[in-house]
This record gives structure tokens, sequence and C-alpha cells, in this order.
């Protein structure tokens, strides 16, 4: 019989040691991660196990359900939870929810995928939704001042927004000025390998 094959990210591949060895300190006193936009699912795979002390839960829109349910069936992780559904901009379903609060959100590489209305959305729901001291940590590529770190981040927001007008890199201080708008305050800007950086919101 032929078994269904998961899908694969050969960036996360890349990227999921050097995010985890920045994620250690930030999450070492934390219990209940939610992710947003996981994808395939890998970086949790990958992290989660070790990460022991805390709950991390999948989240994404409907059609990468699938493959996340995938990848868990097999590798089950004890401290992995989900997926669960979410997309920014639909009304149903709602935020997720959980019996204890989710004390930090991690996103990657998925600010840039959405429009600035959905990521306005996104952060309005993180208001609205989370408790004071929860973490917002947001991994990826964005411009700084409006400008490109790279050529090639240059290249890459062109050949995203020749897929969708409306995504690509988002401004650095854009991001953080409406995360403050929303009440989460920029706590460390981390410089990551092949031009991404690691930035890290904390609610007040
Ligand atoms: C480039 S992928 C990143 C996946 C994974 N986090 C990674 O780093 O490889 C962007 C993710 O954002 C998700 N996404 C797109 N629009 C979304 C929305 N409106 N709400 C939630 N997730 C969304 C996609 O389904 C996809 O999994």
């Amino acid at each position: 019989m032929c078994q269904e094959e998961k899908p694969h990210a050969p960036s996360c591949d890349k990227n999921k040691k050097p995010i985890l060895d920045c994620l250690w300190p930030l999450l070492k006193d934390k219990s209940n991660l939610l992710e947003i936009g996981s994808g395939t699912g890998q970086h949790a795979v990958f992290m989660a196990p070790h990460l022991k002390h805390l709950t991390w839960t999948l989240s994404d829109i409907k059609d990468r359900q699938r493959g996340m349910s995938l990848w868990l069936r097999e590798e089950p992780i004890i401290n992995v939870k989900g997926p669960i559904l979410y997309e920014i901009g639909k009304n149903t379903p709602h935020f997720p929810k959980s019996v204890k609060p989710f004390d930090v959100v991690f996103t990657s590489n998925t600010l840039h995928i959405l429009n600035w209305k959905n990521v306005e959305r996104l952060f309005k729901d993180l208001k609205e939704n989370l408790e004071k001291e929860t973490l917002f940590i947001a991994y990826g590529a964005f411009k700084f001042d409006g400008k490109y770190t790279t050529e090639s981040n240059k290249e890459f927001d062109d050949w995203l927004k020749e897929k969708d007008t409306n995504s690509g890199l988002k401004n650095f201080e854009d991001i953080t000025q409406k995360l403050l708008e929303n009440n989460f305050n920029l706590l460390e800007k981390i410089n990551m390998p092949a031009n991404n950086n690691l930035l890290v919101y904390k609610k007040q």
C-alpha cells in the first residue's frame, strides 16, 4: 500500500537549530506555547523534544492540517498538541483557546506571507486574547527603515509579490509600532543567519 508522503520544507532543516538556540533562553520559564502558521510542523517536531518543560500547540489554516498530522503520526511527541485551525482574518474559528493561558506565541516566516490587514488583525487578536507578560516571537526576513538589508532579501520580496501582490517583507519599524499600539513592547531584535531576524515582544 502507498504511504502518503508528508510535506517537507528544506528551509526548516537549515534554520531550526539556530532558531532553537535563540529560543531556548527565552522559553526556559515558559510553559504553554502557541505556534501560528506552523506550515509542515517541522519546527515543533525538532524543537519540542528539546523543550520538554512546555507544551507546543501547532496551528495553521485548513489546507495545512493534514501535512502536520502526517509528521506527528510518524513522530508522536508527548509535548506537542494540535494541529488546530487558526486562520488570521477569518472570524471562525476564532483565536485558539487553551485551558491554561498561552504564555508565548511563536511564528516563523508568516508575517511576509500575510497582507498588512491580516498582520493588523493578528496583532489585535494577540492584544485581545493574551495575558500580560506573554511573549510574541516572530522569525523571518524584514526590511529596516524601509530598506532591504541585502539584495537577496529584495529578490525574495519581488518573488513573493509576483505570487501575491499583497504579500511581501514587512518593515521592522511598522511591525514594532503596530505591536506597541496593541500593548507589546520590543524586548530584543536578534540577527540570525541568512539575513533573517528573531523579533521578541512582551505584552504590557
Ligand atoms: C512560508 S510558510 C511558513 C511555515 C513555517 N512556519 C516555516 O517557517 O517553515 C507561511 C505559513 O503561513 C500560513 N498562513 C498563511 N495565511 C495565513 C492566515 N491567514 N492565517 C494563519 N496562517 C496563515 C501558511 O499556511 C503557511 O503555513
